[in-house]
């Protein structure tokens, strides 16, 4: 039975290729062993149904960015621990959804721009860095990293294990209790 008391948002901002989903999948995966009821929304996913046919405009991205939120926050309500994995580019767009849950641990996933567009997982920064696509993150569209996050992981310094252990541990103080692997 879920705990409402353990409702959360886990918030993970940062460029594409920064991290954001593996991150979110590890703990999704370590959630889900432990018990906690859990569910993962992840931009590039949810762009398949809920906003389906949005693109990438500030427009639509605050559209997109507001209903994640909406629903991560209906859930949260009723106890789940909710995992969002959008770049979320805005600040005031995140700010006036996270304000909204219950209760929220906003990380940022950072990792600069030259070492994301090394990475360039998808093919999608030698295009967009080609000019092919327009109103690309951190190309040639912004990002506006959080002033305040309640957890700065830089990706390109840390490997994904590091990574994870302090995401638990930052659980840890919001009653989410997982071990953290020897
Ligand atoms: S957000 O800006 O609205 O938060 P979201 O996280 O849902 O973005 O989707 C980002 C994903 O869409 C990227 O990881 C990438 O695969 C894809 N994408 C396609 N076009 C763009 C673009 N112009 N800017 C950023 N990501 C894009």
């Amino acid at each position: 039975m879920a705990e409402r008391r353990n409702g959360l948002v886990v918030w993970f901002t940062g460029l594409s290729g920064a991290g954001k989903t593996t991150l979110a999948q590890a703990l999704h995966k370590r959630l889900e062993a432990a018990g906690y009821p859990t569910e993962l929304l992840d931009g590039d996913e949810v762009r398949e149904h809920l906003s389906k046919g949005l693109g990438f405009s500030r427009e639509d991205r605050d559209t997109n960015i507001r209903r994640i939120g909406y629903v991560a926050n209906l859930l949260a309500k009723h106890g789940v621990v909710v995992l969002v994995s959008a770049i979320s580019p805005y600040r005031a767009t995140r700010e006036e959804v996270l304000a909204q849950a219950p209760r929220k641990l906003e990380v940022f996933v950072d990792a600069p721009l030259e070492v994301v567009a090394r990475r360039d997982v998808k093919g999608l920064y030698a295009r967009a860095l080609r000019g092919e696509i327009p109103q690309f993150t951190g190309v040639n569209d912004p990002y506006e990293p959080p002033l305040h996050p309640d957890l700065h992981l830089r990706t390109d310094q840390e490997n994904l294990e590091t990574c994870l252990k302090r995401l638990i541990r930052a659980l840890e103080p919001l009653g989410i209790r997982l071990e953290v692997a020897a």
